[in-house]
C-alpha cells in the first residue's frame, strides 16, 4: 500500500486504477473492497503499476491536463508530438488507419483508435468519449510523386478527410484545431524566402489538395466558431533525441531517407535537377527538426488555450541547404561515402523554398532547440542505427 495526498484524485483515475466503480464523493470515498479508503484528501492505494502511479502523482501535483486527439498520431511527426504532449502531462488519443503509420510508434500510454478520418461518426464518438479539447489534424497522404499518379486519392483523404475532421469537431463541441499543411502549397509561385501571403501555385496534386484543405479549415472553423492554427511545414527531418521513435517509411522520398539508404547499401544517390536557379544548381530546402516542430505545436496549443486568435504560419527555420550541400554534410557527419549523381528534374519540385518566419516569431513565443545540421542529421543517424529501428528491418 502507498499513501498519497491528492486533492485532484478524480473518478477517471480511480476507474483507470480499479475498473468501473461508482464514486459519488471523491473527497471521502470509502471503497474498502477495492482497496481504497480515505479521510479528507488522504488516499491509501494498493500496489499498482509504475506508469499509473506516476500519472496519479503528476495529476496530484499539477491537476489534470486536457485531452488532445491527434489524427495520424502513429506516423512520423504524430508519434513525436504524442510523446512530447504526454511528457507535458496531456492525455493523448490517436486516430490513425495505419496506412503509413505503425502501432509501435504510438506511445503505449496513449489510446489508439484504428479508423479512417473519413468515418466522421467514429471521430465524433471518440472526441466525446475522451472529452477532447484540442484536435491536431496530421493524417494525410503526403507523397508528391504518388499524388501525380493517384490525384483522386489525395483529394479524398486530404480534402474530404479534413472536412470530416472539422465537421466532427463541430458536432462534438471541440473548439480548438491545429492543422498541418505544407510548403508545397507555394509551388513555383515564389523563389527563396516565402511569406504566408505569397501566391499559392502548387505544382502537384498533393500541394493542391493541401490548398483546398486549408480553405476547408479556414471557412468551416469560422462557421463553427473553432479557433485554429494552420502550419505550413517545410522539410521535416530528425528523430527523437533519445531514439524512442523516428522516421520509418521504406517508400519515403525525403532526401535524408535517400542518404540513409545509400549509406547503408553503398548505392548511388541521384539528385533530381542540376540546372535550377540556385547557387550550385541543385534545389534548396528549409529543414526543420521534428522535435522542434512538435514543440511548436505545444506553443500553438497554449496560444489557443489562452484565447489566442486563429493563425496561418510557416513552420521552418528560415534558412536552407541545397541538396548537394546537405548530402556532403551527411557524408561528413556520418563518416560515410557513396556515389552522388544527377538526373533530370522531377515534376512537382520547386527550385527553392525557404520559410519567412517573421510572422511566426511575432505570434508565438517559440525557441527552436534542435536547429543545427548536426542535430538534424545526427539524431536521424542515431535512430537509423538504434536497436529499435534495426528490429524493424
Ligand atoms: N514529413 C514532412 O516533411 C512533411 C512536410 C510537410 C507537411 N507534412 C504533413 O504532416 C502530416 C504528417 O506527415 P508525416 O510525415 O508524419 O507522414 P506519415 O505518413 O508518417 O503520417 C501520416 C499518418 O496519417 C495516417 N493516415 C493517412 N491517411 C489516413 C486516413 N485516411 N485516416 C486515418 N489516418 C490516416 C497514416 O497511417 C500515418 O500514420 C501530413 O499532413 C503531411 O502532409 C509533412
Amino acid at each position: 500500500m502507498f499513501k498519497i495526498q491528492m486533492p485532484h484524485l478524480n473518478k477517471r483515475l480511480i476507474t483507470l486504477a480499479f475498473g468501473e466503480i461508482s464514486v459519488h464523493h471523491c473527497g471521502d470515498a470509502m471503497i474498502k473492497d477495492k482497496g481504497i479508503c480515505s479521510s479528507a484528501n488522504e488516499f491509501f492505494l494498493p500496489p499498482i503499476n509504475a506508469a499509473l502511479q506516476l500519472e496519479i502523482l503528476m495529476t496530484a501535483i499539477m491537476g489534470e491536463r486536457h485531452c488532445v486527439l491527434i489524427t495520424g498520431g502513429a506516423g512520423y511527426i504524430g508519434s513525436h508530438l504524442a510523446l512530447l504532449l504526454q511528457k507535458q502531462g496531456y492525455r493523448v488519443v490517436i486516430v490513425d488507419d495505419l496506412s503509413t503509420g505503425n502501432t509501435w510508434a504510438a506511445p503505449e500510454s496513449s489510446s489508439l483508435i484504428v479508423t479512417d478520418i473519413l468515418d466522421s461518426p467514429a471521430l465524433v464518438a471518440t472526441m466525446r468519449e475522451y472529452q477532447v479539447k484540442t484536435v491536431i489534424h496530421l493524417a494525410a497522404k503526403s507523397c508528391v510523386a504518388e499524388s501525380i499518379i493517384k490525384p483522386d486519392d489525395y483529394f479524398e483523404t486530404n480534402v474530404k478527410g479534413t472536412q470530416s475532421v472539422v465537421g466532427a469537431c463541430a458536432k462534438a463541441g471541440v473548439r480548438q484545431l491545429l492543422f498541418s499543411s505544407t510548403a508545397a502549397v507555394y509551388g513555383n509561385g515564389t523563389h527563396g524566402l516565402v511569406k504566408e501571403d505569397a501566391p499559392l501555385k502548387p505544382i502537384s496534386p498533393y500541394g493542391q489538395s493541401k490548398v483546398e484543405a486549408e480553405k476547408v479549415v479556414a471557412n468551416s472553423c469560422a462557421r463553427y466558431g473553432i479557433r485554429y492554427v494552420t502550419f505550413r511545414f517545410f522539410n521535416v527531418i530528425g528523430a527523437h533525441p533519445e531514439g524512442i521513435v523516428g522516421q520509418y517509411s521504406p517508400d519515403s522520398e525525403h532526401l535524408l531517407q535517400k542518404c540513409l539508404d545509400s549509406a547503408r547499401k553503398n548505392s548511388a544517390l541521384n539528385i533530381f535537377g542540376y540546372d535550377y536557379d540556385t547557387a550550385d544548381g541543385t534545389p534548396e530546402r528549409d529543414f526543420i527538426h521534428v522535435q522542434d516542430l512538435a514543440s511548436l505545436h505545444l506553443h500553438a496549443m497554449r496560444h489557443l488555450d489562452y484565447g489566442g486568435e486563429s493563425l496561418l504560419l510557416n513552420a521552418g527555420y528560415g534558412n536552407c541547404y541545397s541538396a548537394l550541400t546537405f548530402i556532403k554534410a551527411f557524408q561528413k557527419l556520418t563518416n560515410t561515402v557513396f556515389p552522388v549523381g544527377y538526373v533530370l528534374r522531377r515534376d512537382g519540385d520547386p527550385a527553392s523554398l525557404i520559410a519567412d518566419i517573421s510572422m511566426l516569431g511575432e505570434k508565438l513565443d517559440w525557441i527552436p532547440e534542435y536547429a543545427s545540421i548536426e542535430q538534424m542529421i545526427g539524431s536521424s543517424w542515431a535512430w537509423e542505427n538504434s536497436l529499435v529501428r534495426r528490429a524493424l528491418k
